[in-house]
This record gives C-alpha cells, sequence and structure tokens, in this order.
C-alpha cells in the first residue's frame, strides 16, 4: 500500500470529460489495491486565460513540480483561436514539458485484435496486430528553437530553427535503445538526413551509441519513406526514435492503424520519476459534452502512469486487461463502433473500472 501526489489538469472540450473517467479507474485502483492517490485538479490551457488571464499559470507548474506524476486531458479550442502564438492554450502543453524537464515522450501504438474492424488498412497488412513505440523527443527542435518575423526581400518572413545539441540527441537515443532492448530489439531512428544538418548529427551519435547495445539492431529511414512504411507494412516497425515535430506527425499516423487517436496512451518522461500522461489526442471541441469521446487513451495513460512513475506493474497490467475484455465483449465508443451499436463516454469508463 502507497500514497502518491497526482496533479490533475483536466484543461479543455473533451479533457474534462475524459479525465472523469480517468479518475474514475484511479479511484477503482486505489479501492482494489489500497492505494491512496492525493488528487489536485489544476487550471492550464483556455480556462486558465479564462479563469486567471494566462495559458500557464506558475502555481500550476509548481503544484505538478511537488508531485509524483501528472495526469492530463487536452487543451485548446476554437475560442482560443484568436489569441497571440504565445499566450495559445498549446502553450500550456508546451510550457509545461519544458518546465517539467519531460523530454521523453513515449507513444506506445497497439492495435487490439478486437478492433481489426476499425482499422483502416487491408485485413492482411494487421492479420497478426500490431505493436510499435514510437520514442519522440518532446523539449527540443523546431518547437522549442529560435523563432520569429522579419523583414525579407519579399516581405514579411517567419521562421522556426530546428536545432538539436549532442546532449538532447543522445538522452533520448538511450530511452530508445532501453525501450529496444526491453521490446524486440529493433530500433529505427526516423529523420532527414538527406536534406537536415540536425539530422546527420542525431545519425552521427546513434552510430556512435549503438555498440554499446549490441543486442539492438539499429536502422534509419527518411522521414517521408517512414510514413509510407508506416501503411505498407507497419509491423516491420518495433521502436521508432525521431525529432518532436516527426514524433507528433508520425504517431498520428500510426494512432488511426490502430483503429482510431481515441485509442492511443502517452507517457512524457523526464531524467527523474517524473512523468506526465495523457492522450495523444486533442481536445475535440466538436464532440464536447456531448458524452462521445472515447476515454480509453486517457485510461490506457493512466496505465502508463502507475508503470512509469509510480512503479506499480501490477495495477498497470489490471487496467490494461481490463480495457482488453471490455473490448472483447464488443462494447465500442463511436470512434471504433465501425458503424455498429456505440455506447457513451460515461459507460465505457463504468465498464471498464467494472472490469478491473
Ligand atoms: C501532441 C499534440 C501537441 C503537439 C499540440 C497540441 C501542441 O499534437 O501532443 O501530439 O504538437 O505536441
Ligand atoms: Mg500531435
Amino acid at each position: 500500500m502507497a500514497e502518491f501526489k497526482i496533479a490533475v489538469i483536466p484543461g479543455d472540450g473533451i479533457g474534462p470529460e475524459i479525465m472523469e473517467q480517468g479518475l474514475a479507474v484511479l479511484k477503482k485502483v486505489s479501492e482494489k489495491y489500497g492505494h491512496t492517490f492525493h488528487t489536485t485538479k489544476l487550471p492550464a490551457g483556455g480556462n486558465a486565460i479564462d479563469s486567471m488571464g494566462e495559458c500557464l499559470p506558475q502555481s500550476t507548474v509548481e503544484e505538478c513540480l511537488k508531485s509524483d506524476a501528472v495526469m492530463l486531458g487536452a487543451v485548446g479550442g476554437p475560442k482560443w483561436d484568436n489569441v497571440p502564438g504565445n499566450q495559445r492554450p498549446e502553450r500550456a502543453l508546451l510550457g509545461l514539458r519544458s518546465a517539467l524537464g519531460l523530454f521523453a515522450n513515449l507513444r506506445p501504438a497497439i492495435m487490439h485484435k478486437a478492433l481489426a474492424e476499425a482499422c483502416p488498412l487491408k485485413k492482411e497488412i494487421v492479420s497478426g496486430g500490431m505493436d510499435i513505440l514510437i520514442v519522440r523527443e518532446l523539449t527540443g527542435g523546431i518547437y522549442f528553437g529560435e523563432r520569429g518575423m522579419r523583414q525579407g526581400r519579399y516581405g514579411t518572413e517567419a521562421y522556426d530553427v530546428e536545432a538539436y545539441s549532442e546532449m538532447e540527441i543522445r538522452r533520448i537515443a538511450k530511452v530508445g535503445f532501453e525501450a529496444a532492448q526491453k521490446r524486440h530489439g529493433r530500433l529505427c531512428c526516423v529523420d532527414k538526413a538527406n536534406v537536415l544538418e540536425s539530422s546527420r548529427l542525431w545519425r552521427k551519435i546513434l552510430t556512435e551509441m549503438a555498440p554499446d547495445y549490441p543486442d539492438v539492431t539499429l536502422s534509419f529511414l527518411y522521414v517521408d519513406n517512414a510514413a509510407m512504411q508506416l501503411i505498407h507494412d507497419p509491423n516491420q516497425f518495433d521502436v521508432i526514435v525521431t525529432n518532436n515535430i516527426f514524433g507528433d506527425i508520425l504517431s498520428d499516423e500510426a494512432s488511426i492503424i490502430t483503429g482510431s487517436i481515441g485509442m492511443l496512451p502517452s507517457a512524457s518522461l523526464s531524467a527523474g520519476t517524473l512523468g506526465m500522461y495523457e492522450p495523444i489526442h486533442g481536445s475535440a471541441p466538436d464532440i464536447a459534452g456531448k458524452d462521445l469521446a472515447n476515454p480509453i487513451a486517457t485510461i490506457l495513460s493512466v496505465a502508463m502512469m502507475l508503470r512509469y512513475s509510480l512503479g506499480l506493474t501490477g495495477e498497470a497490467d489490471a487496467i490494461e486487461a481490463a480495457v482488453t475484455k471490455v473490448l472483447e465483449a464488443g462494447v465500442r465508443t463511436v470512434d471504433i463502433a465501425a458503424g455498429a451499436k456505440s455506447v457513451g463516454t460515461c459507460e465505457m469508463g463504468r465498464l471498464i473500472c467494472e472490469a478491473i
């Protein structure tokens, strides 16, 4: 039995309703295994702009830093589209990743056998299911590089710089190599080394590090080819390690192969045990408040939190098994129903809790 302090950021759009289901699962785990989770709800994103005048209040950052882990729903929405770029709700997410030092983003793309019907690829391509781990660098590259506007010869120019230091590449590569060691021993670095200098530094460093991981087979792929290979033959991949922006794009692509972006959880990890756990999807304002959102990505993110930040492996397994069981029983939210009968957000959450 253990006690933990969890910072909870429901966010905007469908964020609060999927978070409610994530918290229900956490409550079920606490009842069943006798742990205590002290949760504190915090503002960030559009709701924080409305209530506190800024997307990421310092008090939210401080509370997260004092916690064992952070759970996040989703941020953003059309309401804040006209807010200046550096104050948009999405800045809260980037600010949290940076302030908490969350440089390693793990995005497992696992296709549940029960969801084969929801996969848009031909059956023979994913007949054996799919299980890929995308390791995305999260606090560097073009997301955090120098940016600005200047007057050029042809009018205003805007620029965003993709820059990576050796230290940043080395530490994310280490996460990639170690993940491959624990899985099937294959690591593919996705880059654009035929064009970008930064990608060539990634290749150089990973090649240097490879001899330290003799049990891992390292390969490289250009990102355009990787985007194609992912739909051509997703199972050729085991672990993909890549920069911030390519990881953002490829993880959405991988998610739809699993049936729906509503299925994919993520863990954003620091050098210590503090991590932030969130579904990879956005705030889906079009379906917010309608009990339509799929809570599974959030619920699986809770499992990742128990595994990576809290050391509760058995409890994490129990959540994942409950999700599989409910899917195998044929329960679907609308995004994965492929036109068949579906249940709402709350009912999906309730059935998963019941199965734990
Ligand atoms: C993600 C999202 C974010 C990102 C947005 C909301 C800033 O797309 O977590 O994948 O680009 O990192
Ligand atoms: Mg994204």
